[in-house]
């Protein structure tokens, strides 16, 4: 059976790109930015880009290309002991999905709302009460469980439609589907947001709000916050240590380059994220100076700040205010979208690829069962708790947990490293590791396990401090994370003895590596040899 393949290499960098600019970069980056060091947050953020963001962006490349298979075969193709690392991937996919299309559902209403400002002269109440609460709130003072399914249609209905939209563009593929969206979606929202950088630069106070973000505090540097916070913001925003990034390179051919792309994929999202940072802080040094404050009484991040301040900021613009917030909500909603595709297709794929089902019937079902969960939930006067807790603990042991191991797996457990490096430089025509693989191995092996095991730690000590947690979120919180990684353990222990159809007898371990100097060498059934010989020879000069 042959695999789907990207149309073109812009279609496979454009849906990664569209996989990584997402909530992380609007409403995240500027607030994390600002709250660790500003200007000089930028240096421990480039190295944190440099040391682990691209190196495990051309791994998880590496990985999905060479085994040519989604998370959870690819994992099973590396070693047989670390499938469970994809059916983890696939679980924390899986949460992920089913909140995040709420916010998208939010920001949608949103969009509409901005022609004539619905939210009014206090954007606040109407969001936690009219809005989220469904007039029973406000959603802040409920209890996790309390109100459980009381439902707010119109947030059911938005979702909804976000949901068929997933689903269509699921259901048509890879090449018709993904590929063909966010070649609508990327330049879409790379022009919409440029007019709004442009607008808000406009805007009186706008420089003082840019100097705001940029003054370099270098003293925070000393902290290790500072650089956890770094580490965490290019593993989240590169959607790294999901299974998607795997993903989305199995649909590579052969001959792709893949070290071009990281580093492509890895500089176009900070580059959105810089444009986002200095958008949103014009646009909070404009209200400081309408309303007198300091800027650090303006900067929020998250539901707050897209859905608090700016509306905030909306009500108050001199001009053009409905283009504006319809800009802005709708450059969210696309953002989300393109991000929540790429999230839904790491348990189709997994499904599909592992149990070699047919691709329609998987989509449909596996959508359905997403769909149901996160429409019957989450549109509630108590979703947005739901969401908060699911989404603190889901990214957290996610990010921190499924990526410290995955690279130990790779780089201490399996060793395979030299394998991935040799994958990648195959075809590519930057070498970054060729002759320094101790430097690559430096980073990704040991510097970045280290700071997501700092993070870790961190945070779980935070999270079971008894004297601040409650108990309710916290079992709610370890169900979910917990659940994540049991499926992951039991879905490897059951699935050990079954071989995917197809899958080759022979034991992976013993594979012949593929040297970058020996054509001969291919253990790729699929593509012709002539083919890819001719393409490493072209690749390598
Ligand atoms: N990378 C996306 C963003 O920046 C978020 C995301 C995280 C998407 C995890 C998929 C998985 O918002």
């Amino acid at each position: 059976m042959t695999r789907e393949n990207w149309g073109t290499r812009l279609g496979f960098i454009l849906a990664a790109v569209g996989s990584a600019v997402g909530l992380g970069n609007i409403w995240r980056f500027p607030a994390v930015s600002y709250e660790n060091g500003g200007g000089a947050f930028l240096l421990p953020y480039l190295i944190a880009l440099l040391t682990a963001g691209i190196p495990l962006l051309i791994m998880e490349f590496s990985i999905g290309r060479k085994y040519r298979a989604s998370a959870p075969l690819a994992w099973r193709k590396l070693n047989k002991n670390t499938e469970f690392i994809g059916w983890w991937q696939v679980a924390i996919a899986s949460v992920i999905a089913v909140y995040y299309a709420a916010i998208i559902g939010w920001a949608a209403w949103y969009t509409w709302y901005s022609f004539d400002q619905t939210w009014g002269s206090e954007p606040d109440a109407f969001l936690f009460t009219d809005f989220l609460g469904g007039g029973e709130g406000p959603v802040t003072e409920v209890g996790l469980f309390d109100h459980f399914g009381d439902f707010v249609p119109g947030i059911a209905l938005a979702m909804g439609v976000i949901w068929l939209i997933v689903g269509i563009v699921i259901v048509a593929g890879v090449r018709k589907g993904i590929e063909l969206s966010n070649r609508i979606f990327m330049p879409l929202l790379i022009a919409m947001f440029g007019v709004l950088v442009v607008q808000a630069l406009t805007l009186d106070g706008a420089t003082d709000g840019l100097d705001a973000f940029f003054t370099p505090d270098w003293e925070a540097l000393s902290g290790s916050g500072v650089w956890v916070a770094a580490y965490g913001q290019i593993f989240f925003s590169l959607s790294i240590g999901f299974g998607i990034m795997i993903t989305y390179a199995s649909y590579l051919r052969k001959k792709a380059d893949l070290t071009t792309s990281a580093l492509t994929v890895g500089f176009a999202n900070s580059s959105f994220e810089l444009l986002a940072g200095i958008g949103v802080f014009s646009v909070l040094g404009f209200m400081a100076a309408q309303s007198g404050t300091g800027i650090d009484q303006q900067v929020t991040d998250g539901v707050g700040l897209a859905f608090v301040a700016f509306p905030n900021i909306i009500n108050t613009l001199p001009v053009a205010a409905g283009l504006f917030g319809v800009l802005f909500f709708l450059s969210l909603t696309v953002a989300g979208l393109s991000s929540l595709i790429s999230i839904v297709q790491v348990p189709v794929a997994a499904f599909k690829d592992r149990f070699n089902l047919n691709h329609k019937a998987t989509a449909i079902i596996v959508w359905l069962v997403l769909a149901v969960v996160s429409v019957g939930f989450f549109p509630t006067v108590n979703g947005l708790l739901l969401l908060d807790v699911a989404d603190g603990y889901i990214n957290s042991f996610g990010i921190a947990g499924a990526g410290f191991i995955s690279i130990v797996s790779v780089v201490w457990f399996t060793r395979k490293w030299r394998d991935l490096i040799d994958e990648a430089n195959r075809t590519s025509v930057f070498q970054v590791v060729k002759r320094r693989k101790d430097l690559w191995f430096g980073a990704l092996g040991v510097l970045t396990p280290l700071i997501l095991g700092i993070t870790l730690y961190s945070d779980a000590r935070e999270r079971f401090d008894p004297n601040v947690v409650d108990s309710s979120v916290l079992n709610y919180g370890i169900a979910v994370a917990g659940g994540a990684l049991a499926f992951g353990i039991i879905m490897n222990l059951v699935l050990r003895a079954y071989k995917t159809p197809g899958e080759d007898d022979r034991d992976p371990e013993d594979e012949p590596t593929t040297d970058p100097s020996d054509d001969s060498s291919s253990t790729e059934v699929e593509e012709s040899q002539d083919d890819d010989s001719a393409e490493r020879k072209e690749a390598q000069q």
